[in-house]
């Protein structure tokens, strides 16, 4: 495999799958006896959504990421951990080119999507963020009603017709539309921050996403949201592909069927996070091959 830099570039022309049908008949399915990266027992036979190949990341000099290679399975949650660091954020932005407005961000590696190199030179980098939605740590929505937060993706994207259908889809999918159907022309900061945090997640999942990308999405929730957006994770997941990165060790255990555990390893004076065990929830935190993740899951260390 080579490991070439990819920067810049734009993403999927005409090898880019134009709608979600080509997308599902062109995946690849694992087999069921082979088995995963880094132990943590047989990979799922399910369709492979990322195939992450020897990643590293760089940030001018310093290399963030290194040697990372691991799998996405389509319709599961599959949960990022490690400690603060590790390059959990940078592995998830760099799952739909989120990182390419850094200076000095580099990728090396590949990362399939559905077959594509996401980097590659013939990417198209609208079309990715069409497929691969994100919802950050911070619920941020744009200071606009409720109703126009969720129309913004579609009215961008030409998506106009049927817009208060999709709208209210959208906002019923992530458990809001109780809240606001009497007020989605009010302005989305007057709402509570679990609410804005679905109302981010409806305004992602809106154009219909192939991905959900959560980098720690109820950090800054109280414990009733958190379990409201943990419940979301299970009835979304029958739609959308999601990848959540988190600091809470119980809320990985709640609602990923996969994780990755990531850790910041030391070589002379290069400190930089790398993926150490991957596999199903239950082998990672309950029979964990690598001490690293075995102290990490027991709070140990990090
Ligand atoms: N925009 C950036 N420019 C330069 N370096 C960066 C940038 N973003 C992240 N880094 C560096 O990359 C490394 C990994 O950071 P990252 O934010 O991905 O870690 P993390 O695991 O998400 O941490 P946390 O748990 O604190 O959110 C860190 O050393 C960080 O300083
Ligand atoms: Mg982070």
């Amino acid at each position: 495999m080579t490991a070439g830099d990819r920067t810049g570039g734009g993403v999927p022309g005409d090898h880019g799958p134009p709608g979600r049908l080509r997308l599902r008949m062109e995946s690849t399915l694992s087999s069921a006896t082979s088995s995963s990266i880094n132990g943590g027992g047989p990979e799922p036979s399910r369709a492979v959504v990322f195939d992450i190949r020897d990643m590293a990341v760089y940030y001018g000099q310093n290399r963030a990421l290194a040697d990372t290679s691991l799998k996405v399975y389509r319709n599961l949650v599959t949960a990022v951990i490690g400690p603060s660091g590790c390059g959990k954020s940078t592995f998830i932005r760099s799952l739909n080119r989120m990182n390419d407005a850094i200076v000095g961000f580099r990728l090396e590696g590949q990362v399939l999507y559905h077959g594509h190199d996401l980097y590659g030179s013939d990417a198209n980098r609208v079309e990715v963020r069409r497929r691969i939605g994100m919802v950050f740590q911070k619920p941020n929505p744009f200071p606009k009603s409720i109703y126009d937060n969720v129309a913004w993706a579609p009215r961008n994207l030409g998506m106009k017709h049927r817009l208060d259908e999709r709208v209210e889809r959208a906002l019923r999918q992530a458990a809001l539309w109780e809240d606001v159907k009497d007020r989605l022309r009010d302005s989305a900061l007057g709402l509570s921050g679990g609410q804005q945090q679905r109302l981010c997640i409806a305004r992602a999942i809106a154009i219909e996403p192939d991905v959900l990308l959560l980098d720690e999405p109820a950090s800054a929730l109280d414990p009733v949201a958190t379990a409201s957006i943990e419940e979301l994770m299970h009835d979304l997941k029958h739609r959308f592909t999601i990848v959540i990165v988190t600091h809470n060790m119980q809320q990985a255990a709640r609602v990923a069927d996969r994780t990755a555990f990531f850790s910041l390893e030391t070589i002379g004076p290069d400190r930089f996070g790398t993926l150490i065990e991957y596999g199903d929830t239950e082998t990672i935190f309950r029979g964990a091959s690598d001490s690293r993740t075995r102290d990490y899951v027991a709070g140990r260390f990090g």
